[in-house]
């Protein structure tokens, strides 16, 4: 029998298996960081523009509160697969989508909790899409992070799972925080090899794998 290991969000209420990650860094520059006058000056530094091996460009930026509707684009994208690997498959699409949910999602306390989207940069007509979201939340009365990420499939493979875990890595720092823990369905091969690459340590823990990252200080 399969059984996970959840953790709730004080800032949002989610259910969520824990997970964290990294990847080696193709940022291209910081300039995006003047691009979204929108951010808020606390979050202004993890703005990056990086690159797949096809040459696309997208910008990796912290979560926006108008971004409800390309976050609902998103999860419009997302096969079945993904959806169990992320959720363990107890969040339908409608459950996914809805506007108190992804409200709270696209709102950040800063300092207590990072989500940073993949946001194409739109061509030919296509407006920009949100193509990946990773999220980093700090545990209450610990030094403690829990991380999660999500790549729609199209993206996946490619590198930018592994960016976007590096610059949660890089909140976590900024955080001084001492550990992150992800707790990651044993079926999940991907996210475990993007978790070893990024130096956490993987055990079995009953019906899922723990990897645990403790921080330099
Ligand atoms: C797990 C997940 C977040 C990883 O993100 P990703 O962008 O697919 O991961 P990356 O591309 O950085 O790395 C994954 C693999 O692609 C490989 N890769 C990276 N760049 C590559 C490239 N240019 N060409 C080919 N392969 C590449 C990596 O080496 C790695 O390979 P490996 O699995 O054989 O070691 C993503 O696949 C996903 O969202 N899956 C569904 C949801 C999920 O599982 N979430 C995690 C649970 S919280």
């Amino acid at each position: 029998m399969l059984r996970m290991s959840w953790t709730k969000s004080e800032s949002t209420g989610e259910l969520r298996a824990r997970c964290r990650g990294r990847t080696l860094s193709r940022a291209v520059n910081n300039e995006a960081a003047t691009m979204n006058p929108s951010l808020s000056p606390a979050g202004r530094q993890y703005v990056r523009r990086w690159q797949f091996p096809s040459g696309t460009t997208v910008t990796i930026r912290p979560i926006r509160p108008e971004d409800q509707n390309k976050m609902m684009a998103f999860h419009q994208t997302l096969s079945l697969e993904s959806v169990y690997l992320r959720y363990a498959g107890i969040l339908g699409l409608s459950e996914r989508i809805t506007h108190d949910r992804l409200s709270r999602l696209c709102f950040i306390a800063h300092g207590r909790e990072m989500a940073l989207v993949a946001e194409t940069d739109g061509a030919e007509s296509m407006a920009p899409e949100i193509i990946a979201v990773g999220r980093l939340s700090r545990l209450a009365g610990t030094r403690d992070g829990e991380y999660s990420m999500l790549v729609t499939d199209r993206y996946q493979r490619q590198g930018l799972g592994s960016e976007i875990s590096r610059r949660l890595l890089d909140v976590a720092h900024d955080w001084r925080l001492e550990r992150i823990v992800a707790d990651v369905l044993p079926q999940n091969g991907t996210m475990q090899r993007v978790l070893r690459t990024l130096g956490f340590r993987l055990q079995a823990d009953g019906g899922s794998v723990r990897a645990i990252k403790l921080l330099p200080q």
